[in-house]
């Protein structure tokens, strides 16, 4: 059911009509077919199901970072399909913590400073060192905090992926973007991460793309991707 407007003002996201197809040479893939997707102020929702059927591609375009071909995407009150890059390059920055499915830390810099990086790149005001407090909070709190001083290609594959989920977190953002958090396999890492989604649960908007039955309790409600829309996950 498509919510009427004046529900629609207070949805956290928003997605009519979603179109996306990726071109490969003269192959075309038709991989959101006309999705409506509705989500509500600090709901949990989780998106499952078989690979290749279009979640980090949904999850992409939420954060603003997957271009639509039809449609309209709202998120946070933003329209992000009117937007250029570097207002969603801001959108990002100040209201969105993403956790990817693959890496994206930089290798150059130390656990503690790519923790740091979007302090830097949302130009807060850092001089009172209050985020630097938070960081090491959040480390200590993903058992992260005597690798601080590490660069990415030190870390063991749970460490790099608690990194990334720290980072996520540095700027306390209304939106969180999870994609496969404990895919890694190592019991801590999985420990800790549902440890801190239970926390934040009822605190933020959180879509996590999983497939870890570990989780699904949290889930306010649970989606698979069908014939290019988001169908109910019957549990
Ligand atoms: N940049 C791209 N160019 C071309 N095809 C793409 C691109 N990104 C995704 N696809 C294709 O779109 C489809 C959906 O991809 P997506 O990554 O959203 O799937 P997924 O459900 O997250 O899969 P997985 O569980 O393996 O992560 C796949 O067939 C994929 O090959
Ligand atoms: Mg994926």
């Amino acid at each position: 059911m498509i919510p009427d407007l004046e529900t629609s003002q207070k949805l956290d996201i928003n997605l009519r009509n979603i179109t996306k197809e990726y071109r490969l040479g003269d192959r075309k893939i038709l991989v959101l077919d006309d999705l409506n997707f509705f989500c509500n102020e600090k709901e949990f929702i989780i998106l499952t199901g078989y690979s290749g059927s279009g979640k980090s591609t949904v999850l992409n375009i939420i954060g603003g970072l997957t271009k639509i071909d039809k449609g309209q995407a709202r998120v946070l009150n933003h329209d992000l399909e009117k937007m250029t890059e570097e207002d969603l390059a801001i959108f990002r920055a100040l209201y969105v913590g993403f956790v990817f499915q693959t890496g994206h830390l930089l290798d150059s810099l130390t656990v503690l400073e790519n923790v740091l990086l979007p302090v830097e790149l949302a130009q807060r005001n850092n001089n009172d060192y209050s985020h630097e407090k938070i960081a090491w909070k959040l480390l200590e709190e993903f058992k992260l905090d005597n690798r601080a001083d590490s660069l990415p290609i030190m870390l063991s594959g749970g460490e790099y992926q608690r990194t990334v989920f720290v980072r996520a977190l540095i700027l306390d953002p209304d939106l969180l973007l999870i994609d496969e958090p404990t895919s890694n396999q190592d019991s801590i890492t999985t420990e800790i991460i549902i440890q801190k989604l239970s926390e934040l649960k009822g605190n933020k908007t959180i879509l996590v793309v999983t497939h870890d039955k570990h989780i699904f309790p949290l889930a306010d409600q649970i989606y698979i991707p069908t014939e290019g829309k988001l169908a109910p996950y019957k549990v």
